[in-house]
């Protein structure tokens, strides 16, 4: 163990995550799905704040669905590090949310890597990467991603991961939903509407990859795509209609983030996204619309305010 100092509280801050490309394999037997995916962390983040405490607490500024008790991913990520170090003491853990909750876009897993990362700092524990994301993956899939940000191939059920590295920074605009939809019964509406005879797209991450190599927004837009995205449809059919808003708003394209049912619309440019979202906005298909930019770096301290 090395001793640092670090300022109480500890302030982290996490990215939200589009999938740039998701594809999705057979339900396997532990009730996963193999995974073949490009993760991109854009700079929509939660931020936590933590602190010792008399007992495990969290709060949330009322921020609607967010698990409060134990069942707090946050909370349980505490634990966990606590259990598996044997050192920790209780904490308060004040999460200010930005990312939608229950939108796909794994506000849940990014406020579980923020817990690790600002616990890790309260406690001097030391503990590298690789095993701090290992411990993440058992709270969530999505864990290990918002652990390291940037882009990157997901594997497994997306816990395991490769850096793509692009010079390219995307601008995007979010269309946020109403209400949010439960990632295991969007991977269930896909299982059902594949056993009805709904054929997956065969290509992988391949053209996605090369068009992030050579730069070329074109040909991302092209190859964005989420085998999710017909189920998340299918739960909200209002999606088809924000989806199409977007794109005759300008946007280059757009898909559903993850399992949904947040839209992520690409842009060209910062300009050009703002442009997007004002004309989206005034189509009144989505609950609120945002701006975002990436890849963002992944769950890190920030210096206290
Ligand atoms: O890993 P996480 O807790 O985020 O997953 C939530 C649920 O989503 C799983 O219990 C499973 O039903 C579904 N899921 C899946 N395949 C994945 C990731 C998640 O079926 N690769």
């Amino acid at each position: 163990m090395t001793l640092r100092s670090v300022a109480v509280p500890v302030r982290v801050r996490v990215p939200a995550k589009i999938n740039l490309r998701l594809a999705v394999g057979d339900l396997r037997r532990d009730g996963y799905h193999d995974l073949l995916t490009v993760f991109h962390a854009v700079d929509l983040t939660d931020e936590l704040v933590i602190a010792p405490g008399a007992r495990n607490t969290v709060r949330t500024g009322g921020a609607a669905g967010v698990p409060t008790g134990t069942k707090n991913l946050a909370i349980a990520a505490a634990k966990l590090l606590s259990d598996h170090t044997g050192l920790g003491t209780p904490v308060t853990i004040e999460i200010n949310k930005q990312i939608p909750v229950a939108g796909g876009m794994a506000g849940g897993s990014a406020d579980a890597a923020a817990a690790l990362i600002g616990c890790s700092a309260l406690w001097g524990v030391d503990i590298g990467r690789d095993e701090l994301a290992a411990l993440g993956a058992r709270l969530g899939s999505d864990v290990p991603f918002a652990l390291s940000g940037g882009t990157a191939v997901g594997t497994g059920r997306g816990e395991l991961l490769s850096p793509v590295l692009t010079r390219m920074t995307l601008h995007w605009v979010l269309g946020l939903s109403k209400t949010g939809l439960s990632t295991p019964e969007v991977f269930g509406e896909l299982d059902r509407l594949r056993a009805a005879g709904d054929r997956p797209r065969v290509d992988g991450v391949q053209p996605m990859l090369a068009a992030l190599a050579a730069g070329d927004l074109a040909a991302v837009a092209d190859a964005m795509a989420n085998d999710l995205q017909a189920a998340a449809v299918s739960l909200q059919p209002e999606l088809r209609r924000a989806l199409r808003a977007g794109t005759d708003a300008g946007a280059l394209a757009g898909i559903v983030s993850g399992s949904g049912p947040t839209l992520a619309f690409l842009c060209t440019d910062a300009d050009h996204a703002a442009d997007v979202a004002v004309r989206l906005a005034g189509t009144g298909t989505c609950a609120a619309v945002k701006v975002a930019s990436g890849p963002a770096p992944g769950a890190r301290l920030i210096a206290s305010v």
